[in-house]
């Protein structure tokens, strides 16, 4: 495994606990040197799914063949990953679809896909040495971060946007005895608070630290191995600082390069309207991102206006010829209550997936028998009080039409 910069290439040292790159600033990549073939391992991966090594109960730890080596005793776990694809009847009449299929990442330890890089994370943050981490979030990383740092024995430091993260998400982080630093603003202005702090004896762990990106990209090694090595037509993913699309891009690039697939699929982003950054440079013919100043969205998870991962994001969506899109709040809301209607659930900013391929059938984009796997990033019961509102809202409206 070598660790380089994303742009230039410039090459560092495997546990350099950088971030960026010394010459150019760029974000930093991990590079897998894998020498087996794919039949053994394919074969191994099935194998290990038998054993009780606590690595390969964890669908991330299990295809550690990709990842950076570490002593058993030094990997850090939950036995997070594996998630399940589930089909949705509901949600699939309202995309218009014959083949959707959710996966779940809302289904891991702490409820959301951060525990996928998280196990990575925390895992280079102790073999380095440090003794405390930090993270920006607008919610979701933090709860994670705070549970993976506790089992390694590492205290933690989360820097909130003030009053914009769910009751829910504030209550994991402390729950798992994080300390909560609250900024003004938005999630942006928490990253930039957080990267000001003392470098020295803090390790950042958002998702621009490329040890989480190798952790998230394994949910789509589960996923191609749940199809049989012939991954699907499409998946669609919510968009915010945009470390998923990199991770997810970056799977699929190793697996085609190793011969683990010979095809892949077309990644498609889905932002909320109000946070749409990398829609509008999608749309554009800019050649940098223009940050939304003051990104608002009920979907708080990607309330996020300046996604720092956009260069590698972009790469990501250009080589699977996917596309970048957005989608109202409201577009939101209906489709989130279609997916808890199929017994499912989801948090606002996964149910933007099911928003965007709904739009996407309108538009005629999709071939109704084309295989689509949607993201679910998140749990239903991270945002309680948005289904509470929208409930008690729905309810407000019904009265009035029946008062009328
Ligand atoms: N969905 C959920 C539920 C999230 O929490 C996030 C990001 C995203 C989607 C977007 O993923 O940033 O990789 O494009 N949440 C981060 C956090 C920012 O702090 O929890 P992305």
């Amino acid at each position: 495994m070598r660790l380089r910069c994303s742009e230039c290439h410039h090459q560092l040292e495997l546990h350099a606990k950088a971030i960026e790159c010394p010459r150019c600033a760029e974000l930093l990549e991990l590079v897998p040197e894998v020498s087996q073939d794919p039949a053994t391992l394919k074969q191994l991966w099935r194998d290990r799914k038998s054993s009780s090594d606590p690595r390969d109960q964890s669908g991330v730890w299990r295809f550690r063949e990709f990842l950076p080596e570490y002593p058993i005793e030094s990997v850090v776990t939950l036995a997070e990953g594996n998630n399940p694809i589930v089909r949705g009847a509901k949600s699939a009449g309202y995309a218009g679809l014959r083949n959707l299929w959710f996966k779940h990442l809302g289904w891991n330890p702490t409820g959301c896909f951060k525990d996928l890089g998280m196990a990575v994370g925390i895992t280079e943050a102790k073999f380095v040495g440090a003794r405390a981490v930090a993270c920006a979030s607008t919610g979701n990383t933090s709860g994670s971060l705070a549970a993976y740092a506790a089992r390694a024995g590492v205290s933690t430091r989360v820097y909130l946007p003030a009053g914009k993260v769910s009751a829910n998400k504030l209550a994991q982080a402390l729950d798992f005895g994080a300390e909560v630093v609250e900024v003004e603003g938005s999630f942006d202005a928490a990253l930039n608070t957080m990267l000001q702090a003392s470098h020295d004896d803090i390790y950042f762990l958002n998702s621009i630290n490329p040890f989480r990106i190798e952790g998230q990209k394994m949910a789509m090694f589960t996923l191609c191995e749940q199809f049989a090595w012939d991954p699907p037509d499409y998946v669609v993913v919510p968009g915010g600082n945009l470390g998923n699309t990199s991770a997810f891009g970056k799977a699929f690039a190793e697996l085609k390069s190793a011969g683990l697939i010979v095809r892949v699929p077309k990644l498609i982003v889905v932002q909320a309207e109000g946070a749409n950054p990398f829609a509008r440079l999608w749309h554009s013919n800019a050649k940098e991102l223009q940050p939304v100043e003051q990104p608002e969205t009920l979907a708080t998870a990607i309330r996020i206006g300046n996604p720092r991962s956009w260069k590698k994001a972009l790469r990501a969506v250009k080589e699977t010829d996917g596309l970048v899109m957005d989608v109202s709040d409201e577009e939101i809301a209906e489709a989130k209550e279609l997916i808890g209607r199929d017994g499912i659930g989801c948090e606002p900013a996964s149910a933007t997936t099911l928003a965007g391929l709904h739009k996407l059938h309108a538009q005629k984009t999709i071939d109704p028998e084309a295989r689509v796997v949607a993201i679910l990033t998140g749990h239903a019961l991270k945002d309680t009080d948005f289904i509470i509102k929208r409930h008690n809202h729905a309810k407000r409206e019904l009265a009035a039409i029946e008062a009328n």
